[in-house]
């Protein structure tokens, strides 16, 4: 790759967001703290299903010190239908640093950016370049898609030998008086001209020394080594009602649900079934009169990275006077009682939870 081929490319890619502008609230915006929202937004989410949340979180929390001052329950309840929690959790926990040992004034310097939790290498390269013009490509799967046509490369992108490649070669392209600007470019390039199913390749400034459509197979860049596997998981979710009350609990392992409400369940080996061993699990010693499961619900189904998980909620109606019988036990410790509005309104759900809901309430 010589001088000339690096300026073609710049110039391409700069030219080509100039003619077409791709509006976003966080677009030209030079505070790193709402950069910093906008792209941990953006990490798992696309940018429509994104922008609505980045104004909520700007207009709650408009500094650091304001989500620093939030409770953890109102920021998950925020951020509720985004997914990815742990998203929510490392933002407020980074705040409360910024808050705390940084007298509120964000980093300004890479390594210190990349240091805050949840924040890798590719945001803290969108925020240094954004916000302070440094010049730190980023490498994320739209980078990864032009590239290797660009360059017809065949390095899988799943090996971490190969991200490195792809970096330093980001890096080699990066225009250095402009890196915010080239870095929107290639990240707006990738998602609307170079996509991942048929690429406008007739209106792509680079066509003409793009390597992939030269050997006429742009779509089949970039190559990966395996395929995603995931593992299916069957979870028995039950609803627990005692008058106008429902038994909740707030999860507690470190998993991508830490901190969210759901409804105490035990796990199944297929969905739906409930076996003698699984009310055993429910109910480790007899079964307290007067309850019985109800129908089972629908299949509810959410697909996350490594696993694909089917859920069944039954209902368990409780006689208000065996209360103390089983609660506090077994698969019902930890847990509490609310009222239907204020499941809905104080409690952040995972998904297949709230899609559970918004059937019943
Ligand atoms: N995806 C992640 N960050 C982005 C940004 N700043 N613009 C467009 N898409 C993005």
């Amino acid at each position: 790759m010589n001088e000339d081929d690096v300026s073609f490319f710049r110039r391409g890619l700069l030219g080509w967001a100039a003619r077409n502008p791709r509006p976003m609230p966080w677009k030209g915006e030079k505070d790193p703290y709402k950069i910093w929202l906008s792209e941990v937004i953006l990490q798992q989410t696309r940018v429509e299903q994104g922008m609505p949340y980045y104004e909520k979180f700007v207009k709650a929390y408009p500094d650091a010190r304001a989500l620093a001052g939030a409770p953890e329950d109102e920021v998950l309840k925020m951020w509720e239908g985004l997914g990815y929690y742990s998203r929510a959790r490392n933002l407020l926990n980074a705040a409360r640093y910024i808050a705390d040992e940084r007298n509120g004034v964000f980093p300004d310097k890479y390594e210190d950016i990349r240091a805050l939790k949840g924040v890798g290498d590719y945001t803290a390269a969108a925020i240094a370049s954004f916000a302070f013009n440094l010049p730190y490509p980023v490498v994320d799967g739209n980078v990864y898609r032009v590239l290797s046509r660009y360059f017809a490369l065949d390095a899988a992108t799943d090996l971490s030998s190969s991200k490195k490649m792809f970096a330093s070669l980001a890096g080699k392209l990066l225009h250095p008086e402009q890196p915010g600007a080239f870095n929107q470019a290639i990240m707006d390039f990738g998602a609307l001209c170079c996509t991942p199913a048929q690429p406008d390749c007739g209106n792509c400034p680079l066509k003409q020394r793009c390597l992939a459509l030269v050997k006429g197979s742009p779509a089949d860049y970039p190559v990966r080594l395996k395929k995603n596997a995931k593992k299916e998981r069957f979870f028995l979710y039950l609803v627990v009602r005692r008058g106008d009350k429902i038994l909740i609990r707030k999860r507690a392992g470190r998993d991508i649900w830490n901190g969210l409400y759901e409804f105490p369940f035990i796990e199944t080996t297929s969905a739906g079934e409930l076996t003698e061993t699984d009310i055993r699990a429910i109910f480790p010693g007899e079964v307290p009169a007067g309850i019985s499961p109800g129908e089972p619900s629908g299949f509810y189904r959410q697909t996350l990275t490594h696993r694909e998980i089917t859920a069944v909620f039954r209902e368990l109606i409780v006689p208000d006077d065996i209360h103390g019988e089983y609660l506090g036990e077994g698969i019902f410790s930890g847990c509490i009682e609310t009222d239907l509005a204020g499941l809905k309104k104080n409690f952040a759900f995972p998904a297949i939870i709230s899609g559970f809901l918004k059937k019943i309430i």
